[in-house]
Order: structure tokens, then C-alpha cells, then sequence
């Protein structure tokens, strides 16, 4: 943002670690006045040599900014340093991008807002490097009227930023949710190149023959995520109980090569007991009931 006297932004940088010093980056190098605090020194010369200055303590960095960037080690961390600065942060914006639970996030914000400043929390999708590009996520949560207000120096963070909630907590909530399914994609892939490659074939001849139809798996999430909203797991897509016998296949053909066959033996499992359970002829996103939703 720009204010009436055509300076950009007044922006703080608490934490020069390695995510703290490419967000401090981005801001001095987009021309925003960039004060920079970090609890070890020395860790400041990258920014500064953006144009940032580098302040002696918390306090003094957050006195001279508008916008406060938070990145720690931990919220407990970043909980700590605001409250360093607590006599001077009312009326400032503090954005925490510091990785977190929900209710951690929610605490910072507690805290902050009792100190009458305003609150967003971010959660970064990407790496350090990937700061600034046009590509990079981030999710955003908190004061929306902050979010607007900043929202273009936000995006100097990344151009596919999001305010998702007012809820402070969703951001991290948001980000857990696209690892947790990265996470079970890539394990499946692993779990399935390591079948592919004791029998000698190579994941990238593998993918090369069957690509397209990996590929297609996520298309099905929109109607999986349907299905769950609504509670309805009626499907035109093939029911649990079809799944099963290649299941069985899958854990015999593990079992019998000496590949680990934990993973599929525990998908197995929750498609046998959906099955025992009487919903043989459902969606596979009835299985979202094994995990919790009610
Ligand atoms: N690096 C990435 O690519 C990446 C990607 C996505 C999200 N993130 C998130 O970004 C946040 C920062 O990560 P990072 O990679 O920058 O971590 P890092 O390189 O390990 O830096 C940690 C930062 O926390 C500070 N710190 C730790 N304990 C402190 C304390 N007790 N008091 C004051 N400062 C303390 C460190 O200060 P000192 O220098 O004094 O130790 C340093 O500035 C984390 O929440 C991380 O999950 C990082």
C-alpha cells in the first residue's frame, strides 16, 4: 500500500532466518522502508544490502513500522517478541507467518489484539526461494479490512495470496490440509514405484505409460468433496466393495515380494470394516466418517 504522502508501507521484519530473510527481502527490494530485527546478529546483511536498516531490538523495529512481519521458530516464540514490544505495537497491523496449530495462531492473536493492534496470520506454501514468485500460495487470515489494506505489499510475497477466513486459525488449518493430502499422494506414489521397481521397471517408464491416468486421481476430489459436504455417498463411480478385491490383490502381491505392505494393509482395512459396516455400495468418501466427521 501507499499512503497519502506516496511512501510506500513502513514494514518490520522480526526473525532473519531463512524464510524471515527472504520476506525482508521482498519488501525492501519492493520498495517499502524495511526495518529488520533479529535476535542473533549478523544476520541482517542480505537486507540491508536490499535497502532495509536493522534495528537493535524488537521493540525498535516494530516503533518504526506500520506493517509488523513475524517469522520465528514458533508462535511461542513470536508470542514472545511482540510482547517485547507490547508499549508500542497498538495501532500497528502484525502479520505472524510464523508455521503453527490453529489455536497457537489464535493465541498470538489474543494477545495482539488485547494490545489494540490488528491481527492476520499467514501461512506460507512454499519455500524460502519460492518467496516473491508469481506462483507461490499463501493463505491468509485474521482483519480482513488489514488484509485489503496491505494487500499490495502482500503481494510482493507471492502473487497467489488468499484471505480465506477471519478465523486466524484457518490459514494454518488450510496449509495442514494441502500437505496432509500431498503427503498421502506422494506415500501411494512411493509405496507404488517401490512394487514397480523390484519387478525392474522404472517410475519414469511408469508414468510415461500410465501418466494420464495418476494424473486424473485429483480430478475426483470435487466430487468427493461433494459427497462429503452433503453427507450423501451414494456414487456413480464405483462403490467401496469394488475396491476391495484389488485391495486384497495389492497386499498378496506386497506380501509375496517382501514389499512393505503396511500401507495397503491399513487402506484395507477401512475399506473392509466401511463394507462390514453396510456400506458396500457407497462412495469412497464414506471413509471421511473413519476419519472423524460425524
Ligand atoms: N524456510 C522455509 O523454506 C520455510 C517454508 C515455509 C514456512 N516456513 C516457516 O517460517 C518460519 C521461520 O522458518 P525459518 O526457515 O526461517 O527458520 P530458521 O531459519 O530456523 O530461523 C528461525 C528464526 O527464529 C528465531 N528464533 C528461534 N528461537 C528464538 C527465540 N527464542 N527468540 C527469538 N528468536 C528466535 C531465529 O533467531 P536466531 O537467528 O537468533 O536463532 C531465526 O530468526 C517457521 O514457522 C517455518 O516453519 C519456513
Amino acid at each position: 500500500m501507499t499512503g497519502e504522502s506516496g511512501q510506500r508501507t513502513a514494514v518490520a521484519v522480526l526473525g532473519l532466518g531463512e524464510m524471515g530473510s527472504a520476506l525482508a527481502n521482498a519488501f525492501a527490494g519492493g520498495g517499502h522502508p524495511t526495518t529488520v530485527w533479529n535476535r542473533t546478529p549478523g544476520k541482517a546483511n542480505s537486507a540491508v544490502g536490499n535497502g532495509a536498516r536493522e534495528a537493535a531490538t524488537a521493540r525498535e523495529a516494530v516503533a518504526a513500522s506500520e506493517l509488523v512481519v513475524v517469522s520465528v521458530q514458533s508462535n511461542a516464540v513470536a508470542h514472545d517478541i511482540l510482547e517485547s514490544a507490547a508499549e508500542v505495537i497498538a495501532g500497528r497491523t502484525v502479520l505472524n507467518l510464523t508455521d503453527g496449530t490453529s489455536s497457537e495462531a489464535r493465541a498470538v492473536a489474543d494477545r495482539v489484539t488485547e494490545n489494540n493492534a490488528e491481527y492476520l496470520h499467514g501461512q506460507i506454501m512454499t519455500i524460502a526461494p519460492g518467496v516473491g514468485q508469481p506462483e507461490s500460495m499463501l493463505f491468509y487470515g485474521g482483519s480482513e479490512p488489514a488484509y485489503q489494506r496491505y494487500h499490495s505489499a502482500l503481494t510482493l510475497l507471492g502473487g497467489r495470496g488468499r484471505y480465506v477466513s477471519g478465523d486466524v486459525g484457518v490459514p494454518a488449518l488450510y496449509g495442514m490440509a494441502v500437505h496432509d493430502t500431498m503427503w498421502g499422494i506422494l506415500n501411494g506414489f512411493l509405496h507404488a514405484t517401490a512394487l514397480l521397481s523390484d519387478a525392474g521397471i522404472e517410475a519414469k517408464q511408469f508414468l510415461a505409460d500410465a501418466g494420464p491416468a495418476v494424473a486424473n486421481l485429483t480430478a475426483f476430489l470435487p466430487f468427493l468433496g461433494e459427497e462429503i459436504d452433503s453427507g450423501e455417498y451414494a456414487t456413480p463411480f464405483g462403490a467401496l466393495k469394488h475396491h476391495l478385491p484389488s485391495l486384497e490383490d495389492l497386499v498378496r502381491e506386497c506380501e509375496s515380494r517382501g514389499i512393505d505392505a503396511e500401507f495397503p494393509r491399513y487402506t484395507r482395512s477401512l475399506v473392509a470394516d466401511a463394507v462390514e459396516g453396510g456400506h458396500a455400495g457407497d462412495s469412497y468418501s464414506r471413509l471421511v466418517e473413519h476419519f472423524g466427521k460425524g
